[in-house]
């Protein structure tokens, strides 16, 4: 009997890839003696493990089907095989605040190879040298406190989101995701590089960052016309640029000669690490915003009284200042709920430095660890109806130390407040001048970064507020 050509590739195929499997397991689970008492798992197809599982899409403030069924499969810790490594998942608080909490002793970060080929290997997200991360982060940590706390600032940010504001009048509707990515971009260029919005580079920047966020989320493969090849060459392209802007910026030149002396290309991967890490969080929280608090009416209309109220002890057209933030409590409580249920980051990658012993379990040295945030936040073990939208949960403050949408430990996100403020200020503007719906249809969804893959079409009102 003759088999047909595609039934004999088939099974060549799988044949070499069971062989490249059984290599791989091989050489890279090098200390088999190490793995007793690794947690329950599966490490799924031959080389690309159970990343396809993990990485399909789900609604963010879902945990998705895959962790679903290994959670009660296998419980809240498993092993796995993804992004080409053995890996312990992990949707547990203990564990998770234990990995965060020891990095650098028993953690380090580790992320897969076109990650770092993308980002440069001066990024702070990948820098595994502790002594580099903690100068790189103290000059990170400078350059975003520069402005945040001054009038100027302040002055800034709400000329810009009273200038949105204005430039929807008269639009019935518009695709808010698009919007909010040009919004926050313009934000990080003032606030990293006091760049004003509209500046020539800055769009120029705009273009080639969006084609740089699309190559961080797609296939690794480095040819001209995939979406990974462009990425690279993007960055290139945004790096002789970001060259040209840094050079003429006094301030930000200042707090590099505090800092010791950098290089060039260290000095543009610290701002390209700002850039990358502050734009598609920030413009993400805003969208999320916008779409939990379309669907919840009474904690729109609390965070309406708190602004009206804000609003009427200042003269028309004053900008908003710290005192003003410092008061909206009820914006902080629906800005900490959308961060739980819309869950931005919803894992973030670590490596056990040595075999670690924790909760009766082992992670063998080498061994990935993914500690999911997503599944920390919609646990209903830990949060009553987890998948509500509730901004009152935050009255009791135990809340907080459950929730983990900037990380933790040495590498918690330095940008937390800024991205607050921001939004902040944006909302104030956005409920005293708009109603707004969603459609139905709409959903943010993890794949496996936020995104809104209908763009978040929302239909407006202009809001007459009796000030
Ligand atoms: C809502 C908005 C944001 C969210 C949810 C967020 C989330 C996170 C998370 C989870 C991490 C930890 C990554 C890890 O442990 O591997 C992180 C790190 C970081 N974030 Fe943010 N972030 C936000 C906004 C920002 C902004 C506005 C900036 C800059 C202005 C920023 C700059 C950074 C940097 C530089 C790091 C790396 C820190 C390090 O490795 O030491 N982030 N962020």
């Amino acid at each position: 009997m003759i088999l047909p050509l595609p039934v004999i590739l088939t099974f060549l195929f799988g044949t070499v890839i069971f062989v490249l499997n059984l290599l791989f397991q091989h050489f890279f689970l090098v200390d088999k003696h190490d793995h007793k008492g690794l947690p329950n798992g599966s490490m799924g197809l031959p080389l690309i493990g159970e990343t396809y599982g993990f990485c399909t899409p789900h609604k963010s403030f879902s945990i998705g089907n895959f962790l679903q069924q290994r959670c009660s499969r296998y419980g809240k810790i498993f092993k796995s095989n993804i992004f080409g490594a053995p890996t312990i998942v992990s949707c547990d608080l203990d564990l998770n605040t234990f990995v965060l909490q020891n990095e650098e002793k028993l953690f380090q970060s580790s992320y897969p190879k076109p990650v770092k080929n993308i980002l440069g290997k001066h990024s702070l997200l990948l820098l595994t040298d502790f002594d580099r991360h903690k100068r790189f982060r103290s000059i990170e940590m400078s350059l975003i406190n520069k402005f945040k706390c001054t009038p100027h600032f302040f002055s800034h940010l709400d000329k810009l989101c009273v200038s949105l504001m204005e430039s929807w009048r008269g639009n019935q509707f518009i695709l808010f995701f698009k919007q909010a990515k040009q919004f926050s971009f313009s934000m990080m260029l003032m606030s990293v590089l006091e760049m004003e919005p509209g500046e020539p580079l800055g769009l120029e920047l705009l273009k080639d960052f969006l084609k740089f966020m699309k190559g961080f989320v797609s296939i690794p493969i480095n040819l001209p016309w995939t979406h990974h090849g462009k990425a690279i060459k993007a960055r290139s392209r945004i790096a002789s640029t970001l060259k040209q802007i840094i050079k003429e910026k006094d301030s930000f030149n200042e707090i590099m000669l505090l800092k010791g002396k950098l290089s060039d290309v260290e000095k543009v991967s610290i701002v390209l690490d700002l850039l990358f890490a502050g734009f598609e969080t920030t413009s993400g929280l805003l969208s999320l915003l916008v779409y939990f608090l379309a669907k919840s009416s009474q904690a729109l209309q609390n965070l309406k009284d708190e602004h009206i109220a804000l609003r009427r002890k200042k003269k028309e057209g004053e900008p908003l200042n710290w005192e003003d933030y410092k008061q909206m409590e009820f914006t902080m409580m629906v800005i900490n709920e959308t961060l739980r249920c819309g869950n931005l980051v919803k894992f973030v990658l670590r490596e056990a430095i040595k075999g670690v012993d924790f909760k009766g379990y082992h992670i063998p040295a080498g061994w990935k660890i993914l500690p999911i945030f997503s599944s920390m936040h919609l646990d209903p073990s830990l949060h009553e109806n987890p998948s509500k939208f509730n901004p009152w949960r935050w009255t009791d403050p135990a809340t907080s130390k459950k929730v983990t949408p900037f990380g933790g430990g040495l590498r918690m996100c330095p940008g937390s407040e800024l991205a607050k403020l921001e939004a902040a200020f944006f909302l104030h503007h956005l409920v005293l001048n708009y109603r707004w719906t969603v459609k139905e249809d709409e959903y943010p969804m993890l794949c496996p970064y936020m995104d809104f893959p209908k763009g978040l079409l929302i239909a407006l009102e202009a809001e007459t507020t009796d000030l």
